[in-house]
């Protein structure tokens, strides 16, 4: 199949674009705009493979989505092009509403248009496969878990404009029949994460010496996904699932931040101790909590289990390990970051 994947410059786009190439004999085109959060390093591996296409555009531009659709000529459209992290989402909400709310829907459109104008069978086996996130959900307290059928309640402007795409996503199955799939993942960890989410930046502080800022009494629960087992899912579905379902995706592995820090620590004691020999923890230094912080995410993902046959591979101790170890291994990845786009400083504390 022709894969168009939206956002296949990021995080997790870039791991499923490894994921399809190494893995699969599908064609993949990267349509991105390369924002702050994009890094064509992690596109290296495969940038001379041959089922590999790149374009620089932006989902909000309708003539360049549209000239994109027209050249590749897709059987399937994964979207994970949008601003992603829930702090920058505070400083700055309206980026969020242009890429994730504007911006799918000019998608979608395009998508629309491209599909209504296949041949049968390409027409019924099309895909448009929409990546979001159990954020959409709310939160949680001590009990509990977000299933398919969990009422959305979105809480930041992060969580509310992909909120806002779901609801569009499924718009569009059910008002123009464009046959859809759409994954809720909980949070991913992995190489290549960038180093403004938890675990990447608790790592790179930890090596530079820097106090280790967890929110809050570090008491917040997410729940780990290692990022390769996001792609398989995401694969799993587009492939095999019906159009217009839904999938949660999860990791089985909550953990109250202060507990992943603390694993971050650990890992970094034992793989790269510290020229004093003293713990990576005596680092930590708990700080102003997230305006809003949602309490706690857990994801019940029986049903992508029991119907596609999709599990975790990784634990978060093995997928913890790796990731601490890809980091070590990969200093000019990140170093490129901090000096180009991003130092590390506090975001997200709804200053004007
Ligand atoms: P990311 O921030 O690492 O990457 C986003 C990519 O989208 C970047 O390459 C960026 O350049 C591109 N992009 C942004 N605006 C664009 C625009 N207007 N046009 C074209 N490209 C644009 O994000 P990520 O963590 O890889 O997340 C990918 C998707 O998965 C997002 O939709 C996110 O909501 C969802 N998701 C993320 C997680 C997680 O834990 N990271 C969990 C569940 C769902
Ligand atoms: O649940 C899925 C979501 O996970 C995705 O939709 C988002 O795109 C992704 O960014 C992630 O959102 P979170 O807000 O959960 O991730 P983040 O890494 O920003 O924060 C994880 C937890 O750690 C959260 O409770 C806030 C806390 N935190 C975060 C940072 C950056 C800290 O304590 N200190 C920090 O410096």
């Amino acid at each position: 199949m022709r894969i168009v994947i939206t956002g296949g410059a990021g995080f997790i786009g870039s791991a499923l674009v490894r994921h399809l190439l190494g893995e699969s004999g599908h064609e993949v085109h990267v349509l991105d705009k390369l924002t702050y959060a994009s890094t064509l390093a992690s596109l290296e591996s495969v940038s001379d493979n041959p089922r590999y296409g790149f374009t620089q555009a932006d989902i909000c531009d309708a003539a360049a989505v549209k000239g994109v659709l027209e050249r590749v000529d897709p059987d399937v459209i994964v979207h994970l092009a949008a601003e992603s992290h829930v702090d920058r989402s505070i400083d700055g909400p309206g980026a969020f509403i242009e890429t994730n709310v504007v911006g799918t829907y000019v998608l979608l459109q395009a998508a629309r248009a491209h599909w209504e104008n296949l041949p049968e069978p390409r027409r019924s086996g099309f895909r448009f496969h929409h990546v979001s996130t159990d954020e959409v959900f709310g939160a949680l307290t001590d009990d509990g878990y977000f299933t398919e059928d969990t009422a959305y309640d979105p809480r930041s402007p992060y969580s509310a404009s992909k909120a806002a795409s779901d609801h569009l996503v499924r718009a569009w199955w059910h008002t123009y029949g464009l046959p859809i799939t759409m994954t809720n993942c909980s949070n991913n960890y992995g190489p290549y994460h960038f180093p403004e989410k938890l675990i990447p930046l608790m790592i790179v502080k930890a090596l530079a010496g820097e106090p280790l800022p967890v929110y809050g009494r570090g008491e917040n629960v997410r729940d780990w996904l290692y990022v390769d087992d996001h792609a398989r899912a995401i694969r799993a579905v587009f492939e095999q699932a019906a159009p217009g379902s839904t999938y949660n995706v999860g990791g089985r592995a909550e953990r109250k931040n202060i507990e992943v820090v603390q694993g971050v620590c650990e890992a970094l004691d034992r793989l790269r101790p510290r020229a004093d020999a003293k713990p990576y923890a005596e680092q930590i230094s708990f700080v102003t909590d997230r305006p809003g912080h949602d309490f706690r995410y857990a994801i019940d993902c029986r049903r992508i289990e029991q119907d596609l046959g999709w599990a975790q591979t990784e634990t978060f101790e093995s997928g913890l390990l790796k990731t601490v170890g890809w980091f070590l291994d990969n200093e000019d990845w990140w170093r490129t970051i901090l000096e180009r786009s991003y130092t590390g400083q506090r975001l997200g504390l709804k200053q004007p």
